[in-house]
């Protein structure tokens, strides 16, 4: 087995497994485990790639500041890269983002600005105004940008889609990703179009968001929604995301998204983060409807490691109306923490 000599050669070459314990029509569907990456998501390769893409081009230069607004993994992908290559680094994060991440993000040495998540792009405090503004004032700052850089796209076109390709011996009919920046299903398209045009790609996008209206009418408004999975579904068209490669959307609401991650753990013993939710629903409803066999590969894209106290804790799945709960038709429906289920323990004074 190889010895490896830094972190950074441990990104990517993630493995692929078949699921079984989904109903997938005629389909069979298959999942890349990018929670395997060394900060446990598919962002690691997108950090690497906008930092040694920065230091060919001089953007980076050594002692430099990267900033970036990030919902956490790419954050964490970058905080990684630079702290082994020597780079500070400032990331604005929106508030509704899990403890988890930012408890990494705060381990990796990174400087963390907390900013609302319910304003509108153009508002002094949405997260990508704010990143914007403190590059503006950091001298030696380099603005990371997923949103729009060329190097976010680039990497799963060169890496990602090839190691798919490989895995799946040439033999795929669709790919179903989410959308965030637009740089994992743009790349992807990229590669996969030019193997074989009639390979479709599916985003698979959260109630709420306005992707899947671009990709299915053509045109959408974004009318306030709000979702609990993180890291995909968007209120804009990043400029990475390239709608005209992509062929059919499924929309996943949050409470499929996390019942969804119940039967990955208890079935295949798979911890996918929130946005697998919707991934691997998106891809199962795609499959169901589906007339004849395809081969169907979608994404473990973080580890649920980073959501445990969120997707994985009973108290606030129900909290947020995310489980399906057997109704008594009396008063114990109203009770949210119910002691014959042991979501309450009591104490009397004598329990010393
Ligand atoms: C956590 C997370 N972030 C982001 C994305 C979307 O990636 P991108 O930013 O490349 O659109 C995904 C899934 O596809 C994801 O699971």
């Amino acid at each position: 087995m190889t010895v490896h000599t830094s972190l950074l050669s441990m990104i990517g070459n993630t493995p692929m497994l078949k699921l079984t314990a989904f109903d997938t029509g005629p389909c069979e569907l298959f999942v890349k485990l990018e929670s395997q990456n060394p900060g446990g998501s598919i962002k690691d390769r997108v950090g690497l790639a906008i930092i040694e893409e920065a230091e060919k081009s001089g953007d980076l230069k050594a002692g430099g500041t990267i900033i970036e607004a990030t919902a956490g993994n790419t954050g964490i992908g970058l905080a990684l890269v630079a702290v082994i290559k020597g780079y500070k680094i400032i990331l604005v994060i929106p508030d509704k983002m899990s403890r988890e991440k930012i408890l990494h993000l705060e381990g990796l040495g990174a400087e963390i600005v907390l900013t609302r998540s319910d304003v509108p792009e153009g508002h002094p405090e949405y997260y990508q105004d704010l990143a914007r503004t403190i590059a503006a004032k950091t001298p030696g700052s380099f603005l990371a940008n997923q949103f729009s850089n060329p190097a976010n796209p680039m990497i799963h076109r060169t890496t990602t889609g090839p190691e798919i390709w490989e895995q799946m011996d040439g033999n795929i009919d669709a790919m179903v990703a989410g959308v965030g920046s637009g740089g994992t299903i743009t790349g992807l398209a990229e590669f996969f179009k030019e193997k074989n045009p009639n390979i479709q790609m599916v985003v698979a996008d959260p109630e709420g968001s306005i992707v899947a209206d671009a990709v299915i009418k053509g045109s959408f408004s974004y009318d306030g929604g709000s979702w609990l999975v993180e890291g995909v579904g968007e209120d804009f068209i990043p400029d990475n995301l390239n709608v005209d490669l992509i062929d059919d959307a499924e929309v996943v609401t949050d409470k499929e998204a996390f019942q969804t991650l119940q039967i990955l753990i208890r079935k295949e013993g798979v911890l996918g983060g929130s946005s697998t939710g919707t991934l691997v629903a998106g891809a199962v409803k795609w499959c169901q409807k589906q007339t004849s066999p395809k081969r169907v590969v979608t994404f473990i894209c973080d580890t649920g490691n980073k959501y445990l106290s969120k997707a994985y804790n009973k108290s606030w799945l129900h909290d947020n109306d995310l489980l399906e709960v057997e109704t008594a038709g009396n008063v114990t429906d109203l009770i949210n923490r119910r002691a014959d289920q042991g979501d309450m323990i009591s104490v009397s004074v004598s329990d010393t």
